[in-house]
């Protein structure tokens, strides 16, 4: 047994072993239980109503045809739901007023012993509306548009390193190019859902997030609540993709329609609510300036990102973040521009900033190479920093350059012809194209309680949460390294509020987070144990951990996962349509855990940048102020039709400066650079260059 926190020493061979999920057969014989399965005494249902104008008032609401329906026990609207307090997130504040700031807003719950019943009560539900003008379309010139004093999570939101104006005009080659990326909807499985119940003031909820004690952390400032008369449970969750990593409105809906019916209610949001309710990625217009000399090394690099919010909550998405730390220059601004719009406000949507970001970046290292004619593998290698370019500090571990060469070799890069729109096969435009990728490697402070039980087994608890990624396993097998025993001799426990505050499935911290807090426990548990000369007292053992101040105290380091994405790409130039036979992925990401999970991690965030690049795409209706796909069948994700060969390997890289093991996140990171790689592939198929997203049929052929 050791404590040191060399993780090299400490590592047994279960770490990085593909194990299978341990979940697997409980999800796929439906045993395993998602927030809307939950089945209790007496429970009701709730139909969400939705405001059909972008901007105004409700005029009435008259809830007496709805009341004589079959079934139905209530209408909940902002006459009588009960007083909500702030709870730093003011799109919560829900049926607390009259007013309407987004179409799709909920405007009332219609209550039923059924939810069908429910359903045919919202229909026949009478509201009527002051309609007032909508603005609802971003555009860079809007006299609206400001500067954000900060972007997600809480970068500042403008850098400056030198004179970059200076350095532009100095340098001997110059791109200047505008990118555009529509808004997107997260899609996970599982719309949301949520069961509540309350106990007297104790209040209940199984409700599908990313983190259940971030939605009980909101409960409680919304109800006035300690923390103790509040319990979010969610074991099971169908994914989330950013859409559940806070409180969206069922949860919130849901605990107000019980509190006044005294009785279990369930809200649950079908695909088509999902389109309003629940966050999106915001529309971006980036404009990226770079400066160089022939040779291709930077003199000058300059991001300014428009996006968009909401008029009752400011979220800025930091599109340009990602220009501050990947390559080496002099000189370096990046900024960024908000537009309030009377739209419902954009959130986290997988790799937030640097999904649209990279893409405007990746592609405009393409054309910088382009211009220089030189390679594009070697333009990055050229422009690759010793320490973060923005903030002078080191990077605790950086392998893009060793992805890069991977990626390469694996590809066959170097038979690669580099001029554009010269290969041919049938009716296809063949082309091949890359782009560097990268994500931050964060932990956030979590805790996680351990016990140590008489039967020689151990129980594990911490508040974390798998929303299909597969941390259930991953963390099982970190606790059972820890711990030095075999795998079927520890129980995780995650997805209760009650295990204690823990970071959410969010910003690829959860996993990495998580892993500190139950390595520190099971540590802790192992001198106790030792105390005890290795046996188990008849009461059992416990260890209790929190991170708080071992994550506060960290080097001061800045710490990336890198990667590097290759593909090919045949375009049908008469049709426009882009095929993506071959893509090639090669990570940096710290120690891989679980070699199985990791792998579909990785291939999934690749499988959501092809359909960034080539399919999702949310259109703003102007007359209606909404966006006009609110379906799967309208809002095109990427399939197994669409998905040819993808292969992922990853760097084993040690890096001993993220976390006792090693970890640096993994959901995130596979989505950037993506799209920039087959805008780039496109360019060298067909000689045209694609700068707005998605790359439709209709843009190809224009
Ligand atoms: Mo992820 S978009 O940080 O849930």
């Amino acid at each position: 047994m050791t404590s040191t926190l060399d993780p090299a020493t400490t590592r047994t061979p279960l770490m990085g072993q593909g194990i299978n999920r341990l979940d697997a057969i409980a999800k796929v014989t439906g045993e395993a239980r998602y927030s809307g399965e939950y089945p209790l005494d007496g429970m009701i249902y709730g139909w969400v109503v939705q405001a059909p104008i972008a901007k105004g008032r409700i005029r009435d609401i008259s809830p007496a045809s709805t009341l004589s329906m079959p079934g139905v026990l209530a209408v909940l609207d902002y006459r009588n739901a009960p007083r909500l307090s702030d709870a730093g997130d003011s799109e919560l504040l829900l049926l607390q007023g009259d007013r309407v700031y987004y179409r799709g807003e909920a405007v009332a719950v219609v209550l039923a012993q059924s939810l069908e019943q429910a359903r045919a009560g919202a229909d026949a539900l009478d509201v009527s509306y002051l309609a007032e003008s909508h603005d609802v379309l971003l555009r860079a010139d809007h006299p609206d548009m400001y500067t954000p004093e900060l972007v997600n999570p809480n970068f500042p939101s403008a850098s400056n390193v030198g004179d970059v104006d200076a350095a532009l005009a100095a340098a001997e080659v110059v791109i200047d190019r505008v990118y555009a990326t529509p808004a997107e909807h997260n899609n996970p499985m599982e719309p949301h859902a949520t069961t509540a119940h309350w106990n007297g003031d104790t209040l209940l909820v199984f409700d599908s997030n990313q983190g259940a004690s971030s939605v009980q952390m909101s409960l409680c400032r919304l109800f006035d609540l300690p923390r103790s008369a509040v319990q979010v449970k969610s074991e099971y969750v169908g994914g989330g993709f950013g859409a559940k990593g806070s409180a969206r409105p069922p949860v919130v809906l849901a605990s107000m329609a019980a509190r006044l019916l005294g009785r279990p209610v369930r809200v649950t949001l079908t695909r088509q609510q999902m389109f309003a309710m629940v966050g999106y990625r915001t529309p971006t217009i980036q404009q990226v300036r770079l400066g160089s000399d022939w040779s291709g090394r930077l003199q000058a690099l300059d991001h300014l990102a428009y996006s968009q919010t909401s008029k009752i909550l400011e979220f800025a998405e930091q599109t340009a973040v990602v220009s501050r730390m990947m390559y080496a220059t002099p000189n370096l601004r990046t900024a960024h521009r908000l537009l309030p719009l009377d739209v419902p406000t954009p959130r986290w949507m997988r790799a937030p900033g640097e999904a649209p970001g990279s893409f405007a970046l990746e592609s405009a290292m393409d054309e910088l190479a382009q211009a220089c004619n030189v390679d594009p593998i070697e333009l990055r290698i050229r422009n690759e920093p010793d320490l973060e370019p923005d903030s002078g500090r080191p990077f605790s571990s950086r392998n893009l350059v060793a992805c890069l060469r991977e990626g390469a070799r694996r590809f066959g890069w170097d038979d690669r012809d580099p001029r554009p729109a010269i290969r041919q096969d049938g009716r296809w435009r063949i082309g091949s194209g890359m782009a560097s990728s990268t994500y931050p490697a964060r932990n956030a402070p979590s805790t996680c309680q351990v016990q140590a039980r008489s039967d020689g087994t151990f129980e594990v608890r911490i508040t974390a949460s798998d929303i299909g990624t597969g941390a259930r396993t991953a963390l099982t097998q970190i606790a059972a390294d820890a711990l030095r025993v075999e795998l079927d001799r520890v129980e995780l426990r995650i997805g209760d509020s009650d295990f204690g505050p823990a970071m959410i499935a969010g910003g690829s911290m959860g996993t990495a987070s998580w892993s500190w807090a139950v390595v520190k426990a099971c540590r802790d548990l192992l001198g106790q144990l030792d105390m005890h000369s290795g046996a188990v007292p008849a009461g059992g053992l416990l260890a209790r951990a929190d991170t708080k101040d071992d994550v506060a105290a960290q080097a001061d380091v800045t710490r990336h996962a890198f990667g590097a994405q290759f593909l090919e790409v045949a375009v049908d130039i008469r049709t426009g349509e882009v095929r993506v036979p071959r893509m090639i992925g090669v990570f940096a990401a710290g120690h891989i855990v679980n070699a199985r999970t990791a792998r579909s991690q990785l291939i999934g965030g690749m499988i959501m940048g092809l359909g960034m690049a080539l399919l999702e795409e949310s259109l703003m209706d102007l007359r209606f102020g909404d966006y006009l796909n609110h379906d799967l069948a309208g809002y095109h994700v990427a399939s197994n039709a669409d998905v040819r060969s993808i292969e992922v390997s990853w760097i084993d890289e040690q890096d001993d400066q993220t976390n006792p093991s090693g970890i640096k996140g993994i959901g995130e990171i596979g989505i950037v650079g993506t799209a920039a790689a087959i805008a780039n592939a496109v360019w060298h198929a067909t000689g045209r260059r694609q700068r707005t997203l998605p790359i439709r049929p209709d843009r190809v052929i224009s």
